[in-house]
């Protein structure tokens, strides 16, 4: 059989290390693939304009599956001033590549898996019935609807007339807005979709089924937002009804899920949302089990496209520095989540199960595991470096 290609996005600041290391890992846990390279990120904006160059798109289209980093984000005058000069007279505007790469193969469905490792000394802990202190095991995967909502991009400042017609032809609108000058109105759509609504449903459904979690959770605000987090509701009621009778729905407010979370965490197991919440719930249950250093994620299409990365960002100010001091287990998880996608399992319980070996034995930790701050000489101080982290997981493979 011919070996997979992968494509690799590195992207930018310390996307590079954690991804370069996560191949290591990939390697030496006997995963054989060949690598091909896509161009992402801040230096392509720089350079030509695009941070998201048609020949990438090309490479995943052709591959598939995609390994990607992180890139850098910054606000639109600042991105203009880093332009290439013979750019700047060109009209372009720069938009984040990830959401232009999640629109662009309709990467609709987003999972977020957020669970303990056992002697992860970030590990959350509360205290128990008798005032002991209890770290409870959170083992929950969220899924986010990746495409639509407050994310799908339908937005104004100032609306043209034909747009603010509509709006004032709302009751609502006109009653609570009505009075303010057009210049000063901005508006943010939250469009939802059947379809896409029900897709997002059923991988949650289907996820908790794979992997006899008991329920689903729908943390939305159906009581307020009644078109779109009504209409979720209604499917989510129906669908469960239907088609996994054996698993109980539970209706919990993206509110009150915050709190709920910091007090029983482990009471959980899938939970589905819209964009917007979905982001802030998995931002919220990823820092129970050890925040940006562990949470990774996956997203793909109906159509078997995927992209598997870190939720973190490029965190430039660790960019530069001789030596990298970044956590690279959010990347290698996400990478177990690839080989999972592609039906190589066997490989991803491996790696998984060299992670937890690590992280039990607590000898080799990041410096975001020996909570410093991070700095050039944090390795001095006895943390891991990112390649030390790496070898410590091959060493266990
Ligand atoms: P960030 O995630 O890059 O970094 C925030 C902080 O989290 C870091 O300063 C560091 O203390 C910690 N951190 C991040 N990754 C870590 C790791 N692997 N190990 C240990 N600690 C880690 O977010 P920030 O600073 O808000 O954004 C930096 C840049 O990244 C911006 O340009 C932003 O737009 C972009 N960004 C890109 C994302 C992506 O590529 N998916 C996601 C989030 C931000
Ligand atoms: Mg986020």
């Amino acid at each position: 059989m011919s070996k997979r290609t992968i494509v690799t996005m590195p992207g930018d600041g310390i996307g590079k290390a954690v991804l370069d290391e996560t191949l290591r890992v990939l390697d030496a846990a006997g995963f054989e693939a060949d690598y091909v390279e896509g161009d992402i990120g801040w230096e392509f904006w720089k350079k030509e304009g695009d941070p998201l160059p048609q020949r990438t798109l090309d490479l995943i289209a052709k591959h598939k599956i995609a390994l990607f980093g992180a890139i850098t984000s910054k606000p639109k005058d600042e991105a203009f001033e880093e332009l290439a000069p013979e750019l700047k007279e060109k009209g372009l505007v720069y938009s984040s590549p990830i959401v232009g790469l999640r629109q662009h193969f309709n990467l609709e469905i987003c999972a977020r898996p957020c669970k303990t490792y056992k002697c992860n000394p970030l590990n959350f802990i509360k205290r128990g019935k008798d005032g002991d202190i209890v770290e409870p095991m959170v083992d929950v995967v969220i899924f986010r609807q990746n495409t639509e909502g407050l994310y799908g991009g339908v937005e104004w400042s100032n609306p043209d007339a034909k747009v603010y017609d509509a709006l004032m032809s709302h009751p609502k609108f006109k009653k609570n807005f009505g009075h303010v000058p057009v210049e000063e109105v901005s508006v943010s759509t939250r469009i939802f979709s059947k379809e896409r609504t029900e897709n997002i449903l059923r991988a949650a459904f289907d996820h908790a089924k794979e992997y006899g979690y008991k329920s689903v959770t729908l943390c939305e605000k159906p009581n307020v937002i009644r078109e779109t987090s009504g209409m979720m509701y209604k499917m989510a009621l129906e669908i469960q009804k239907n088609d996994y009778p054996e698993i109980e729905l539970w209706n919990t407010n993206i509110d009150a899920q915050m709190m709920w979370l910091t007090k029983v965490p482990e009471d959980y197991g899938v939970i589905v949302a819209g964009n917007m919440f979905g982001d802030i719930v998995s931002d919220g249950f990823a820092g129970l089990i050890g925040g940006l250093g562990f949470a990774c994620s996956a997203q793909w299409s109906k159509d078997g496209i995927a992209v598997f990365e870190p939720t973190h960002g490029s965190a430039p100010k660790y960019a530069d520095y001789d030596t990298s001091i970044v956590n690279p287990m959010a990347m290698i998880e996400s990478a177990c989540m690839m080989l999972d996608f592609i039906n190589e399992k066997e490989i991803a319980v491996k790696i998984r199960k060299a992670l937890a070996d690590v992280i039990e034995e607590g000898k080799v930790k990041t410096y975001d595991m020996m909570k410093m701050r991070g700095k050039a000489d944090v390795v001095k101080n006895g943390a891991a470096s990112t390649k030390e982290m790496a070898d410590a997981v091959i060493a266990k493979l």
